[in-house]
This record gives structure tokens, C-alpha cells and sequence, in this order.
């Protein structure tokens, strides 16, 4: 993971939060605003160190904060002045309705996966106990909301990353879901079966773009982000390997960047696909390729 010196910037002079015995919800929302963070934001740091919903941060305004959570609310407010994720600080990161637990092994759930899940229903639409296999689950979230969106299916989830796993399997545990995780390198331990569907949200990120080194993106694990050559390395190694694990009209479906669409078409269509397509995320960039496996014989299982 990409490590950043982080020099906590002043806080401002007025800073109330060095012991002070009366200070109340009200003084330290106030304050949190005053250092530069949006009152979304404050809402939220205050709400965590207090254990106040956002209701009751309105209702219990006068509560007063104890010393342990003003060092806690400073130390928050440090973090978020210097980049870091608010992902990272709540711990939580909500995607397709529901709360998934996130850390810096983890990518921070995008919206932009959420047309992932949706082509992916689509696809399971009519299949009775689906099969569907996600590879480089990350927090877990396409294989628990699959998972959760139909309980019917058997899913399997797969990452590299052991620290990715370990959340995966606390979010499936969390929501009440029904996964198989496995610690694989894209298809090396999936076990020689077929699958409905395959979707996958790789690391795409050409290597050197300068969006590594900007925003949240700096805070997340590089090796989530980037495959260190053109960014199409692994959507090229999973749709290689994919013709050999699906049925006989399963479904393929890629997550990539927004210039990526005409090349992810064309690895589909070079692999084999049928029916290849690209889905478009909600501002409008193409985000998802898919394509069916033909009719035909399938191949023999790799
Ligand atoms: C872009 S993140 C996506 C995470 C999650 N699916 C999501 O949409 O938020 C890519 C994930 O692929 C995993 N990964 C990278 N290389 C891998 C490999 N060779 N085999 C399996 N997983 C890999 C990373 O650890 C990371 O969790």
C-alpha cells in the first residue's frame, strides 16, 4: 500500500479540544466545521466518537464529550485534513443498500460497481442455484450482495490478498451471507467446476496514471488499484481463463475504466464471447464489458 508522510495540519488556534471539561456536541461539531471539513463530515467524525446517531447529535446537542473522545475527534479531524479516506475513518462504506466494513487492505467501494450488480441479476435472471464465482473480491461486496440479492445461488469469492479476505469473510458474516472465499491467484484455487456467471472488478489502473497519486487513491492498497503495466493485464488474464470455467451460456461480466470499454470488447470477443456488450455506470462512462459463453461444447475444464 502506497504510504504518505502525513503532517497533521495546524488545527486552528481556537482549537477547544485540548481537555476541555464542558465541551458539548454543539461546541464540537462547531469546531470540526471551523477546521475546514464539510458539516456532512463533521456530522459523521462527531457521530462516531459519540456514538450519536444524526438525530441525537441534533437532540442531545448539550452532551458533553469526555476526554477520550475529544483526543479521538482531534485525532480524526488531523487524518481528514491530511487526505485520508472518511471510508477509512468511519470504517463503513454503504453499496447497494447495505453497510460493508472497510480498512486500508481493502478498495472503498465505488458506486460505479453498483451497474455490476445490477447487469449481474440481470444475467442470473431465470437460472435456479446459479453458480457465480467473483474474482479479487476486496471487501466482498459483488459476491455478499449477489449472495444476499439471491440467496438461491452458490457463490465463491476469491482475492490474492489475505487482509482482503479476512474483511470479506467479517462483511459475509455481518450480512448473513452465504460465500466460499478462497485465497487465489485469479483461477488458480477455484475448484474445477462451472460457473453461471463470473464477475470481476480488477485492479485496472494503468501504471504511472496520475490518479495513483491523487485523492483517496492514495490511502488504498496499490495492488488493488493498478497491475503495474498497461491496466489491462488482468482483465486480460481473467477473460482468457473464463471460456474454461463457464457453462454453456454463462455470463462473463468486467468492471473497467471509462477508456477501457473498446479494448474490454475486444478481449471478450478475441476470447471467444457471444453477445459481448458494454454497460454504461450512472455517470454515463462505459464501466462493465460482458459477453456469453457460446452454446456449444464447452472446454474442457483448465
Ligand atoms: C479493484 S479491487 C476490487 C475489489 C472489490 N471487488 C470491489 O469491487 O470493491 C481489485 C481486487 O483484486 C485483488 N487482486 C489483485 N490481483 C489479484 C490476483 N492476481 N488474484 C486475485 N485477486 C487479485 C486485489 O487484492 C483487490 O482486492
Amino acid at each position: 500500500m502506497t504510504q504518505h508522510p502525513v503532517n497533521p495540519p495546524a488545527l486552528p488556534d481556537s482549537d477547544p479540544l485540548a481537555g476541555n471539561p464542558t465541551l458539548t456536541v454543539r461546541d464540537a461539531l462547531r469546531w470540526v466545521a471551523g477546521a475546514g471539513l464539510p458539516v456532512l463530515e463533521a456530522r459523521m467524525l462527531v457521530g462516531l466518537v459519540t456514538g450519536l446517531t444524526r438525530t441525537q447529535l441534533i437532540t442531545r446537542d448539550a452532551d458533553v464529550l469526555d476526554h477520550g473522545q475529544q483526543q479521538r475527534l482531534t485525532d480524526l479531524v488531523r487524518r481528514r485534513l491530511a487526505g485520508e479516506p472518511m471510508a477509512y475513518l468511519t470504517g463503513e462504506r454503504e453499496f447497494y443498500g447495505r453497510p460493508f466494513r472497510v480498512g486500508p487492505g481493502v478498495l472503498i467501494p465505488r458506486p460505479d460497481t453498483e451497474v455490476v450488480v445490477q447487469r449481474a441479476l440481470a444475467c442470473l435472471e431465470g437460472r435456479h442455484a446459479p453458480r457465480v464465482l467473483d474474482l479479487g473480491t476486496g471487501s466482498g461486496i459483488l459476491a455478499i450482495t449477489l449472495a444476499c440479492e439471491r440467496p438461491d445461488a452458490l457463490v465463491w469469492a476469491t482475492d490474492i490478498s489475505p487482509a482482503a479476505l479476512e474483511i470479506a469473510r467479517e462483511n459475509a458474516g455481518q450480512l448473513g451471507a452465504q460465500v466460499s472465499f478462497l485465497l487465489s491467484d485469479w483461477y488458480g484455487a477455484v475448484p474445477a467446476q462451472r460457473f453461471d456467471l463470473i464477475v470481476s472488478n480488477p485492479p485496472y489502473i494503468a501504471a504511472g496514471d496520475p490518479h495513483l497519486g491523487q485523492g483517496d487513491l492514495r490511502f488504498e492498497p496499490v495492488d488493488a488499484l493498478t497491475d503495474h503495466a498497461d491496466g489491462l493485464t488482468d482483465l486480460r488474464t481473467i477473460a482468457a481463463g473464463a471460456l474454461s470455467r463457464l457453462e454453456a451460456g454463462g455470463w462473463l461480466l468486467l468492471e473497467h475504466g471509462h477508456d477501457q470499454g473498446a479494448a474490454a470488447r475486444e478481449l471478450l470477443a478475441t476470447a471467444g464471447f457471444e453477445a459481448v456488450f458494454t454497460e454504461r455506470d450512472l455517470g454515463d462512462n462505459e464501466r462493465c464489458t460482458g459477453g456469453r459463453a457460446p452454446a456449444e461444447a464447452p472446454r474442457a475444464l483448465s
